[in-house]
């Protein structure tokens, strides 16, 4: 059994219920938590000069309409954003952030208070060696860029956790999307993960659309979408939501 997360309140209309027993109320209602919400959204770039970077095409949609949804469901929420061109959710505190070495210091500053992590951020699995201090000069030939892992972010976070933390990380993957997605959810030590294709012209990056598999520890599989990121976001917050309070029960 784990304990009850440290900042979750139970709503007062749960509490009083429609017939003054809690559990009953709890199997009922949607979203009876107020947790507090840490989520990353958007891509990270990883320069080798002053003007010249690593990325992925990561638009962060899917990290924003999240805190959008979690916002909307009452809970206080801390979004840390890669280089994006979103407007920022109202009520929702946004740190913004360029590398992967920023992020990481942002969430690890955030994640102790926080009850859900939710790591939508598409973030760069390698970056250049080095990176030049001055704009490199083209001399008319090839040139090559040492890279080195960008260390894991989630994993990290997922060894120094509390266990009444639930991590959800997002898993895009272009083949073989829930056996690549359930060797992460292990992997990285996550409760859920939310894998999304990202092949071809349908794929999630960039799309106001998305489908999301989930996928959870003990054989917990949900299908969410195709949906517009909106609503799929609602929809998953909902999960989270139950999947928390089932927990803490
Ligand atoms: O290994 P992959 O990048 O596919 O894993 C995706 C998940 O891991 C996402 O939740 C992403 O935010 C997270 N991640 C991380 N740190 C990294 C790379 C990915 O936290 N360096």
């Amino acid at each position: 059994m784990f304990p009850p997360p440290s900042s979750a309140k139970v709503s007062p209309w749960a509490v009083i219920g429609l017939n003054g027993h809690l559990s009953s109320v709890i199997c009922h209602l949607p979203l009876t938590l107020s947790l507090r919400c840490l989520i990353t959204a958007g891509p990270t770039r990883e320069f080798f000069d002053p003007v010249r970077f690593l990325s992925n095409p990561s638009t962060g949609k899917m990290g924003f309409a999240l805190a959008a949804a979690a916002k909307e469901a009452g809970w206080s929420v801390d979004l840390v954003a890669g280089p994006v061109s979103l407007p920022e959710p109202a009520g929702v505190m946004v740190y913004p952030v360029v590398t992967a070495a920023e992020m990481r210091r942002q969430t690890d500053a955030l994640f102790g208070p926080c009850d859900v992590l939710i790591m939508t951020a598409a973030v760069s699995d390698w970056r250049p060696k080095t990176t030049a201090a001055q704009k490199l000069k083209k001399d008319g030939q090839g040139m090559t860029v040492e890279l080195e892992p960008v260390p894991d972010i989630v994993s990290a976070l997922a060894e120094e956790r509390r266990a009444d933390q639930f991590l959800v990380g997002f898993a895009a993957e272009t083949e073989n999307i829930e056996a690549h997605a359930l060797d992460k959810l292990e992997r990285k030590g996550l409760d859920l993960i939310a894998a999304n294709s990202v092949a071809g012209p349908e794929g999630a990056f960039g799309s106001d659309e998305n489908k999301l598999i989930l996928l959870g520890r003990d054989g917990f599989r949900e299908v969410i979408g195709p949906a517009s990121k909106a609503a799929v976001a609602r929809q998953l917050i909902a999960v989270i939501a139950r999947l928390v309070a089932a927990r803490a029960a």
